[in-house]
């Protein structure tokens, strides 16, 4: 098993360097340079990063892997190749690269090894990420995309910056939020939480402000209070995502919005009220309730009354009716 985890990390070692040369060096890397070039990623954040570009060609890797000795079977094994299948009893013909005309994005560990990868389509075609498949040595939910730099960020800033996607970490940590890391996709799991545990004790969620982003925050937001974490969320006002709102707004607006960002609490309340009338007081009754449950497992007294009085100012009631309101649904209470 050590045998096969060394060559593991040999194969995506290699096919690192191979991508990311072809996106340096190679004529065929042009629609790589094109499209990262369009979206703002410049020669240095390639090289940081270690991005790459699998050219259209159906055996591009095993080809270039071959002379250094790389069977097709151990690509196939560590998902970087694929086998073709046998058509009407025909004997199968050998394998193809799985990345191809996509640029690649080489998922580090914490010692800058490569372990995965995503590669992204050049325009709007579908899937449009295709990741490494799980394997015995790469799990996506026990990895975040950037943490092999971020971890130093997270110790400096004193909190991690969870964002959803490859390029967000990349157009952050280039703007100077080095303790950015993404969770590749909007279903952050515990592992990845447990994870975080390990550099900070804080987060702030700057998920996507489309619906799956918001989900996906309440979501986090509840597995990453559970693993006890400070979570604070940035909603992001007139861009998609952080890699979008850097572009537009610039780095200087998105560090002001960063210390304005909301108690996870406070959040959860902002998305009640886009989905529910509050005006009447059963209304009110009914929101209190919802949030009932997260404030009674806030701990310190001093929290807790922060929200309590959030609340009574926002609806116009007193804070002690809000009080006996969330302490009422405390069923650990007679
Ligand atoms: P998004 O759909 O928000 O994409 O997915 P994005 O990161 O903003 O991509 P760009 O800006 O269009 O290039 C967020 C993340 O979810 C994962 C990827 O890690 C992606 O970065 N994802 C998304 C997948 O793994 N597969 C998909 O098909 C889509
Ligand atoms: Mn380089
Ligand atoms: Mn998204
Ligand atoms: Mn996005
Ligand atoms: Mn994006």
């Amino acid at each position: 098993q050590q045998a096969r985890r060394h060559r593991w990390e040999e194969l995506h070692e290699l096919a690192t360097d191979y991508f990311h040369d072809i996106l340096m060096n190679r004529p065929e890397g042009e629609p790589g340079r094109q499209y990262f070039s369009k979206r703002g990623v410049d020669l240095q954040t390639m090289n940081t990063f270690r991005l790459g570009y699998a050219p259209e060609r159906w055996e591009g890797l095993l080809e270039a892997l071959a002379p250094r000795g790389v069977r097709p079977e151990e690509l196939a094994e560590v998902g970087l190749a694929i086998e073709r299948e046998a058509h009407e009893g025909k004997v199968s013909r050998g394998y193809y690269d799985r990345f191809r005309n996509r640029v690649i994005f080489a998922i580090l560990d914490s010692r800058q090894k490569p372990i995965a990868f995503g590669g992204r389509v050049l325009d709007d075609a579908l899937p449009k990420y295709l990741n490494s498949p799980e394997t015995a040595f790469f799990s996506k939910g026990h990895h975040l995309y950037g943490m092999n730099r971020a971890y130093q960020g997270i110790r400096e800033y004193g909190f991690a910056l969870l964002c959803e996607g490859y390029m967000d970490v990349i157009a952050l940590q280039k703007a100077g939020f080095t303790h950015a890391v993404a969770s590749l996709g909007t279903a952050l799991t515990r592992d990845q939480a447990k994870l975080l545990r390990r550099y900070s004790r804080r987060i702030v969620v700057v998920y996507d402000s489309d619906k799956p982003g918001i989900q996906a925050t309440l979501r986090a937001g509840e597995i990453l209070k559970e693993e006890g974490f400070r979570v604070d969320v940035l909603s992001l006002v007139g861009a998609k995502d952080p890699d979008e709102y850097l572009q537009s707004q610039g780095s200087e607006k998105f560090k002001e919005d960063l210390d304005q960002a909301k108690p996870y609490i406070e959040f959860k309340y902002q998305v009640y009220i886009q989905d529910h009338s509050v005006h009447s007081a059963p209304e009110k009754r009914e929101l209190v309730s919802a949030l009932a449950g997260d404030i009674l497992k806030v701990t310190s007294p001093v929290e807790r009354e922060g929200y309590e009085r959030f609340l009574s100012l926002e609806l116009g009631l007193t804070l002690e009716a809000v009080q006996l309101e969330i302490a009422s649904k405390d069923r650990n209470k007679p």
